[in-house]
């Protein structure tokens, strides 16, 4: 029996599509990720119960981070980017986690800078507070263990392809970096045998794709316009850059197709997954559904009259950013270690 709801809410369903396309997915990704790293951080001394956590969001890992510290007898300060929605704001309120949410703005650039920039303000005032660096410490790696653990378990060491949209670049990174622990463990395994496909949205710097802009809208959680620590280039394979009405024309297919109401980076990521099991016979296709549509109803589901049919989107395969097109493109990326050229400079956002 769980001894507290986010140990429920971290654990997530495993769910068979058809044979070869399965989804991972989550009521709320990252719970088991801020639990496991804050369960780490009292392990070894570095915070106390009572303490104050403190990072910036743009709400699933806020909602994670308050549960965490519920759990754990920590106080929670939250610098939430505009796409933290009523419903969360509320329930950190009740939860007991502040939050400081940023004036509205498309451009995700100026908000991620606005949030780090107000971080470095409370740092300054309040030393004592411990800053959570999710998209820095990979400490936010090691709840993962388990759910890559479970999957291997449950696939049956089947040949497996993970799709999964890049934001902090934990999850992908980590069930991945599991997974691939775990073959080259078993003895009929191989290290290796686990490609990793990452989703982009236009206009991010983790791959390079900045010099691009898609004129919807942003898609909250993943992309970034500046350099993270936990994203491990070198594990990916493959990335896909998927513009916000082929998102928008997953989510609604797979809510269609399969009854299962996902936000929108999960719409990009089946959409991405569905390509993959096509080009690959013979790999199960594995993607993270990260989040639930409720935030997404009038943005995205209430529109379902105009997505396009699947078939009307077909990625452009390119062989560097410089060919990157919208509404789709393709790309090897063969687990090169390095980061795009532009991102080599981790400026003191890292520290
Ligand atoms: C909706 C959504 N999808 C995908 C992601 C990406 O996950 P990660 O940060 O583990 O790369 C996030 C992260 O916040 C998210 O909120």
């Amino acid at each position: 029996m769980d001894q507290h709801v986010a140990e429920a809410i971290g654990r997530p369903d495993l769910i068979r599509l058809d044979d070869r396309l399965l989804c991972l997915r989550f009521e709320t990704m990252k719970v088991v990720s801020a639990l496991a790293a804050v369960r780490h951080l009292l392990d070894t001394g570095v915070v106390r119960r009572g303490d104050t956590l403190l990072d910036s969001s743009s709400g699933i890992y806020a909602y994670a981070l308050a549960l965490a510290c519920h759990r754990h007898g920590m106080r929670c300060h939250i610098v939430g980017s505009t796409t933290v929605d009523h419903t969360l704001r509320t329930q950190l309120a009740v939860l007991g986690a502040t939050l400081e949410q940023m004036e509205p703005s498309s451009d995700l650039k100026l908000d991620q800078k606005r949030r780090v920039e107000r971080i470095h303000e409370i740092l300054a005032a309040h030393p004592e507070y411990h800053w959570m660096r999710q998209y820095h410490d990979d400490i936010h790696y090691l709840g993962y263990r388990a759910i890559a653990d479970r999957v291997h378990e449950e696939t049956g060491g089947a040949r497996l392809t993970v799709v999964g949209g890049v934001g902090s670049g934990a999850s992908t990174g980590a069930l991945t970096r599991y997974l691939r622990d775990r073959d080259a463990r078993t003895p009929r395994g191989a290290a290796g045998d686990v490609d990793l496909v990452g989703v982009q949205p236009f206009g991010s710097l983790t791959f390079g794709a900045q010099h691009t802009s898609d004129p919807e809208i942003i898609i909250a959680g993943i992309g970034s316009s500046i350099p993270f620590g936990n994203v491990s280039h070198e594990l990916y394979d493959t990335l896909h850059w998927i513009s916000f009405d082929a998102a928008l024309a997953g989510a609604v297919d797979l809510l269609r197709r399969h009854a299962l109401f996902a936000g929108l980076s999960t719409g990009a990521a089946y959409l991405a997954a569905r390509h993959e099991r096509e080009r690959r016979p013979g790999r199960t296709v594995l993607f993270i559904a990260p989040d639930t549509g409720h935030r997404y109803v009038d943005t995205v589901f209430a529109r379902h009259d105009e997505a396009a049919p699947l078939g009307h989107f077909t990625p452009q395969d390119i062989a560097d950013q410089t060919e990157l097109t919208l509404p789709w493109s393709r790309m090897p990326w063969n687990r090169r270690s390095h980061p795009p050229r532009e991102s080599t400079s981790m400026e003191s956002l890292t520290t």
